[in-house]
C-alpha cells in the first residue's frame, strides 16, 4: 500500500487466494460455458449498448407496440425502449402459456405448518386475471398505488402480478413491519388500497397481520379499501364498507382480464428501503427495462434449465423476492419454490428437508441464513439428501470466506458452483456475479460485472484507484434495470446517487478490484473504520474473525480514539455454548496472523446475537453507538429486527 493514498483509499488487508473453477460437467451443459462467450457479450453490451439491448429487448419481451429507441440519457438516468408498450404480467404468464408452458408448475408452495400447493402457469394466469378484476372492481386503475402486506403465500405473487397486469403500482411491505412503518409508507406512496391477510405463521405462532393493518389504516387516509386473505382462519374485525374478504371477492370475479399495454417507462412498483438516515425511500422501477434485466440476469446467473426447481428464500417484501421469486423466474417460465415460514420450524433442518422433498436444484439464500445454519450445527444438514442441488447462490451481504467454504462443502457437496451476487434494491437485479459455467470463483468475491454493467472505483477525490486498492464503487453506464427515481423526492434521488460523482451512479458501497479483474465488495462507505489514517473495511476484519473455528458471526465498527482517530470494536457471537475465557486474546492474535497488526481489534465483546435489519443485514451503525458508549442511539431503529438486542448489548457492558 502506498502511503500517499492512505487517507483517500481503503486499505486492503485480506488475502484470499483459493480458486474454484466450475467442473467440466457443469460447464459443458451451461448456457454460457466459455470465457470467450462472456467476454464477447460483455464487450458488445459496453461498446454497442443500442445493438445489444435492442436485440434482446425485441426478442425477449412481448410488445403490444414496438419501441422506437433503445435508450436515451435523460438527466441522471436513462430511459429505455421509448415508444414501446409491454406488460410484466403478460411476459410472466400469457407469453409462457403461448410458448407451450401452460401445464408447467409455476409456483410450488409450502406453508409453515406443512401443507403444499402447486400452481401451473395456466392456473396462476387464471387467478391473476381474477384478482386483477377484483382490483378493478374496487376502483383501482393504471397508476394507482396498491399497498401489499401479506404472508409468503401464492396470493402474494398473485397480487403483485395482478397489479402489473392492469398497470397499478405495487408497494410490498414486508409482513414483519410495524403499523407505524406501514402507515408511513402508505402515506408517502398515497396508497389507494391495502391488501393483507388475517395472519401468518411464524415459528408456529400466529402473527395477526390484520390487527396491525387496522392500526396502520387509522393513519393511512388515502386507503379506501382493504382486501383480506384468510390464511389462518381466525376471527378478525372487518370494517363494513372498507374491508373485503379475498375469497369472497374472487368467487364472483371473471377470469377474463387481458393485460393492459403499458409504456416501457411506466412505473411497475415502488419498494421502500431504509436509507442510512431519515425516512425510508420509495425506490421506483419501470416496466420494460426492469423486466428485461431480471429476465436475462436470472437466465445468465442461474443458468436456468427447464428441469430446475429454483428456490430463492427471500420474502417478496424485499427486492430479491420481487426479482428472483416472481418476475425473473416467471418471465423465464421457471418453476419456483416458495416457502412461507421460518428456517428453524419445526426444527433447524427445515430448509434441508424442503430441498430433499421437493428436489430443489438451485438454492439462493443470504449470508445471514448461512451463518445461522453453521451455528445450528452440521447434524441438521447431515440428516438429509441434498443431491438434487446443482447450484448455490448468495445475496444481501458480503459472505465471509469461511462461511462460503462451509456452504461449498456442506451444502454444495463440493459439486455446486456458488454465485455470490452483488446488487441493490436500486439496481433492480444482479449487477455482479460469477457465471456458474464460466467463472472460477474466489470465496468472498462477487467476481465480475454482468454484460451492461460498467463499474468504476474512485477515491475520495474522485480519482480512479489502482487495482487492489479500495474506493467508492460507481456504475458508469446506464443499464435497463436501474431505478428511475425515489418516489416523490427527485432532490434526494439526485443528492444520494448522482451528485457526488457526476454522471455516475454512486452505489454507496466500497469495493476493490484485484489483479485478476475480480471485484470485492468492502461494505458501506459510511462503515469504513479509520485507524491512524488507514481506512479499513468492516468485512475484512469480520472475515478474519469468522475464520477462527469458534466464531459464528462478527461485526466490526469504529469508535472514537484520542490517539488513533478510531479504534476497532468488534462484536462476536460464538458457535455452540463454549466458554469465552481467554478467547479475546486468542482472537486478537488470530486477526494479527490473518491480516496484520493494523486490524487487531481494540475491544472485543461477546454477544449471543447481533442487531440486524429485518432482511438480515448487520446494523453496524447501531453498534457504533454502543461501542462508543452512547446510552441512547440517535439512529433510526425502525428496521431493527429485534429491539431487545440493543438493551442486551448495552447491559453486557457492565
Ligand atoms: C449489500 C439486496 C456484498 C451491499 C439485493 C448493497 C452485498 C446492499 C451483496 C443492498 C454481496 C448485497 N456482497 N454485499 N453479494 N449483496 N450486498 O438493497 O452493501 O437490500 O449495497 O439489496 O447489500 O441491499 P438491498
Amino acid at each position: 500500500m502506498s502511503e500517499t493514498h492512505a487517507s483517500k483509499q481503503i486499505d486492503h488487508v485480506m488475502h484470499e487466494h483459493r480458486l474454484f473453477p466450475p467442473s467440466k460437467e457443469f460447464s459443458n451443459k451451461a448456457r454460457i460455458s466459455t470465457a470467450e462467450q462472456y467476454q464477447e457479450m460483455y464487450d458488445r453490451a459496453k461498446n454497442d449498448p443500442d445493438g445489444f439491448w435492442g436485440e434482446l429487448g425485441r426478442n425477449e419481451l412481448h410488445w403490444f407496440k414496438p419501441f422506437d429507441s433503445v435508450y436515451e440519457r435523460n438527466g441522471d438516468v436513462a430511459t429505455w425502449f421509448g415508444g414501446g408498450q409491454t406488460n410484466l404480467s403478460y411476459n410472466c404468464l400469457d407469453a409462457q402459456i403461448a410458448g407451450g408452458r401452460g401445464d408447467r408448475i409455476a409456483i410450488l408452495w409450502e406453508g409453515e405448518p406443512g401443507e403444499t400447493l402447486t400452481l401451473t402457469y395456466t392456473e396462476l394466469h387464471r387467478q391473476v386475471c381474477k384478482f386483477a378484476n377484483v382490483l378493478k372492481s374496487l376502483g383501482i386503475n393504471k397508476g394507482d398505488v396498491v399497498s401489499i402486506y401479506m404472508p409468503m403465500t401464492p396470493e402474494l405473487a398473485i397480487a403483485m402480478l395482478a397489479c402489473a397486469r392492469i398497470g397499478a403500482i405495487h408497494s410490498v411491505i414486508f409482513a414483519g413491519f410495524s403499523a407505524e412503518a406501514i402507515a408511513d409508507r402508505n402515506q408517502d406512496a398515497r396508497a389507494k388500497i391495502q391488501l393483507t391477510a388475517d395472519g401468518l405463521w411464524r415459528r408456529g405462532k400466529v402473527l395477526k397481520l390484520k390487527d396491525t393493518v387496522d392500526q396502520a389504516l387509522l393513519k393511512s387516509p388515502t386507503v379506501q379499501h382493504c382486501v383480506v386473505l384468510k390464511r389462518i382462519d381466525r376471527e378478525c374485525s372487518m370494517q363494513a364498507g372498507r374491508d373485503i374478504w379475498w375469497h369472497e371477492a374472487m368467487e364472483s370475479a371473471s377470469a377474463d382480464c387481458p393485460a393492459t399495454p403499458l409504456d416501457s417507462e411506466a412505473t411497475s412498483f415502488i419498494l421502500y428501503t431504509s436509507g442510512s438516515t431519515g425516512k425510508p425511500k420509495g425506490i421506483r422501477h419501470t416496466t420494460a427495462g426492469y423486466n428485461l434485466w431480471v429476465k436475462k440476469t436470472f437466465e445468465w446467473v442461474f443458468d436456468h434449465r427447464d428441469s430446475d426447481i429454483f428456490w430463492c428464500t427471500a420474502d417478496c417484501g424485499w427486492i430479491t423476492g420481487h426479482s428472483y421469486v416472481v418476475y425473473g423466474p416467471l418471465s423465464n417460465g421457471a418453476t419456483v419454490m416458495m416457502y412461507e415460514g421460518a428456517p428453524n420450524f419445526p426444527a433447524e433442518d427445515r430448509f434441508w428437508s424442503i430441498i430433499e422433498r421437493h428436489k430443489v436444484t438451485i438454492l439462493y439464500t443470504a449470508p445471514t441464513a448461512i451463518r445461522a445454519f453453521i451455528k445450528w450445527g452440521d447434524q441438521h444438514v447431515d440428516a438429509h439428501d441434498l443431491s438434487s442441488l446443482r447450484l448455490l447462490g448468495t445475496v444481501g451481504e458480503g459472505i465471509n470466506p469461511e462461511a462460503w467454504m462451509w456452504y461449498h462443502r456442506k451444502i454444495g457437496g463440493e459439486r455446486c458452483p456458488i454465485v455470490d451476487t452483488w446488487w441493490q434494491t436500486e439496481t433492480g437485479g444482479i449487477l455482479m456475479s460469477p457465471l456458474p459455467g464460466v467463472t472460477a470463483t474466489k470465496p468472498g468475491s462477487c467476481t465480475r460485472p454482468l454484460p451492461g454493467v460498467v463499474p468504476m472505483i474512485v477515491d475520495e477525490e474522485l480519482q480512479p484507484v489502482e487495482p487492489n486498492h479500495g474506493g467508492m464503487l460507481c456504475i458508469s453506464q446506464p443499464w435497463p434495470g436501474m431505478l428511475r427515481g425515489i418516489w416523490g423526492d427527485d432532490e434526494r434521488f439526485h443528492e444520494q446517487y448522482w451528485a457526488r460523482v457526476p454522471n455516475n451512479y454512486l452505489t454507496g458501497d466500497n469495493a476493490r478490484l484485484d489483479r485478476d479483474g475480480y471485484y470485492w465488495i468492502m461494505g458501506r462507505i459510511d462503515d469504513v473504520i479509520n485507524v491512524s489514517g488507514h481506512r479499513l473495511s468492516t468485512i475484512e476484519v469480520e472475515s478474519a474473525l469468522v475464520s477462527h473455528p469458534m466464531v459464528a458471526e462478527a461485526a466490526a465498527v469504529g469508535r472514537p480514539d484520542d490517539i488513533k482517530g478510531q479504534a476497532i470494536a468488534v462484536f462476536v457471537s460464538i458457535k455452540g455454548s463454549g466458554s469465552t475465557a481467554g478467547l479475546a486474546d486468542e482472537l486478537k492474535a488470530h486477526v494479527r496472523k490473518e491480516i496484520g497488526a493494523l486490524a487487531v481489534p481494540d475491544d472485543i465483546r461477546f454477544t449471543s446475537s447481533l442487531p440486524k435489519t429485518r432482511s438480515g443485514k448487520i446494523m453496524r451503525r447501531l453498534l457504533r453507538d454502543i461501542a462508543s458508549g452512547k446510552a441512547e442511539t440517535s439512529q433510526d431503529t425502525s428496521t431493527l429486527e429485534d429491539y431487545t438486542i440493543l438493551a442486551k448489548l448495552r447491559s453486557d457492558e457492565e
